[in-house]
């Protein structure tokens, strides 16, 4: 393969969105950040210098970093912030993954220290993997790609939003619009004249690779009178499907095909949330961009784009309509290993919880504080980096007993649960896994607060999504049911609400993990897990050492 060689430089820029101009954090001045291309196989070599005011790490969402984590930029668990004036240089080696995927800064805890808060809202890019060379994609090859990324815009400084929240302990502000390729489109205040727009000939195939980088909303998006043939999730071909809308968590990215095969005109492709925690308030507003066909010069549209008709914001049954279409390509090039047998079984509650204000200020419900937990433990965040820690093997730095199952057996879908559930622990804990382990690990979620689609990613490994269902995993009744066949690969998979998933992986990629909700509220209040990899007894088992410009904390 190639190396492909990059330089990032991360600073403020002034943008003007929803009538208003504001410094967002930008690589390179740009928003969305710069995409990058590569082969399968080939290196990225990506320079860092950082000259903003906050402190920033850039985590490559999709990328295995085989024994390389190092290079997986979450702050404080695979490395010290890259400080205001610092450098850090990220080596990757693609391996496993093929299609879409992307970047983006990376931190999901509370604020600690001079801290980079929500950064990903503006700081972030796609990444295009094509086929390696002599290899072609599984499907006929698309005239055009066109590089879709979903997010958010607040009016105001998302570097202070998880502080605001921890100060009042309620919910972080909600966004001020959806937007496409960083635009809020048509029915936003100041927002028509810079609408995405797509061209397209009649006759044509394209290829959309769709991101989403949005902060804190599942969505559902849709193209009007066009269907949608869905290619490839998280890097990972698909089996191809046609639907008329997707859903899309947080985190995930999807490959899909288009066939501009109607009238000639004008078509919105819409996104707005799939936001089933109808409780806790959600943004009810639509994104749009517009697909416009190209006439020989001539541009004589009869009306007002069309629009497609979305599934209501409590649409579970829609979501997981789609989500279950969802199937490895699982062909002769592009074969899978689902583990069928699996030593190792865990199993996690993902919980909204409440805390006790003692003193605090009180804006959650019921006069408490907003908290979240795995297996009742809200994960708080170090203040050095735990690979380091686990490297050089420094004390105090983190725990290794993560729970491999519950503290308690009860109704995860109940409304009425023991009090002491409503209060998590706290702590640094890491789950600490044997190289080559064949693991299944269960996502129970709980409706301790409020049930939502939580999308659960897991760094430095991809997985199969075996089974799901609503209400509680039995585990006499479920496991019979699960795909073993052609289960899709996927790095974020969305528990839907009220209910579970169970994955499966190898655990041959050692080093230390993150495992975390990508609803970035939710990972904010602690929704966060480590888990630990042992090296192997071979050498290539084992991770890498650690790079010449390694950061200090
Ligand atoms: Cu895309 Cu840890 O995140
Ligand atoms: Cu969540």
């Amino acid at each position: 393969g190639r190396t492909h060689y990059h330089s990032f430089v991360v600073k403020s820029c002034s943008y003007t969105r929803l009538c208003s101009a504001k410094n967002i954090l930008t690589v390179n001045g740009k928003f969305p950040g710069p995409t990058l291309k590569a082969l399968r196989g080939d290196k990225l070599i990506i320079k860092v210098k950082n000259k903003a005011e906050y402190n920033i790490t850039l985590h490559w969402h999709g990328v295995k970093q085989l024994r390389n984590p190092w290079s997986d930029g979450a702050e404080y668990i695979n490395q010290c912030p890259i400080r205001p004036g610092q450098k850090y240089t990220y080596r990757i080696q693609l391996t496993t993954e093929e299609g879409t995927i992307w970047w983006h800064a990376h931190r999901a805890g509370p604020a600690l220290h001079a801290h980079s808060g929500w950064a990903r809202a503006t700081v972030h890019g796609m990444v295009i993997v094509y086929p390696q060379q002599g290899t072609v994609y599984p499907f006929l090859k698309p005239d055009e790609e066109v590089p879709i990324i979903l997010g958010e815009w607040w009016k105001k400084n998302v570097m202070d939003i998880v502080g605001n929240a921890n100060k009042t302990g309620g919910e972080p502000i909600l966004s001020d619009a959806y937007t496409i390729n960083g635009q809020p489109g048509d029915f936003y205040p100041c927002s028509k004249e810079g609408t995405f727009r797509m061209e397209v000939m009649r006759g044509k195939t394209y290829l959309l690779r769709i991101v989403s980088a949005v902060m804190d909303e599942n969505l559902f998006f849709s193209i009007a009178k066009h269907k949608l043939t869905v290619v490839g999730i998280d890097g990972f071909y698909t089996k191809p499907f046609d639907t008329d809308y997707i859903m899309i968590t947080p985190g995930q990215s999807m490959d899909i095909l288009l066939k501009a095969n109607q009238s000639p005109n004008l078509y919105y492709m819409a996104a707005r949330s799939y936001s089933p925690a109808f409780g806790a308030g959600f943004d009810n507003s639509t994104t749009t961009g517009i697909l416009q066909y190209k006439q020989n010069g001539f541009n004589l549209f009869s009306s007002d784009p069309f629009l497609p008709s979305l599934p209501p914001y409590n649409g579970t049954l829609k979501s997981t309509e789609f989500t279950e279409k969802l199937r490895s390509l699982a062909s002769k090039e592009h074969s899978i290993e689902v583990p069928l047998e699996t030593d190792t079984h865990l199993f996690f509650t993902v919980a909204v919880n409440l805390l006790n204000c003692t003193g605090k200020p009180c804006n959650g419900p019921f006069g408490k504080r907003f908290s979240a937990s795995l297996n009742n433990i809200s994960f708080v965040f170090p203040s050095s980096d735990i690979l380091q820690a686990y490297y050089y093997q420094i004390q105090g730095v983190f725990d290794k007993n993560f729970p491999r199952k519950p503290p308690h057996k009860f109704d995860y879908t109940g409304y009425h649960l023991p009090d002491n559930l409503l209060t998590p622990d706290f702590g640094t804990r890491a789950l600490v896994l044997e190289y080559n382990s064949s693991v299944e690990l269960i996502l129970q979620g709980t409706n301790v607060l409020a049930s939502d689609n939580h999308p659960m990613h897991l760094h430095g490994y991809s997985f199969y999504v075996v089974g799901w269902g609503f209400g509680n995993f039995d585990p006499k009744r479920d496991p019979s049911r699960y795909n073993l066949i052609d289960p899709p690969q996927q790095t974020t998979v969305g528990i839907p609400n009220n209910g579970w998933v169970a994955i499966r992986f190898r655990a041959d990629n050692p080093g230390v993990w993150l495992l975390h909700c990508h609803l970035e509220r939710h990972a904010s209040w602690g929704m966060n897990t480590v888990i630990l990899v042992k090296n192997g007894v071979a050498s290539q088992t084992k991770i890498l050492p650690p790079p010449e410009d390694l950061l200090r904390c």
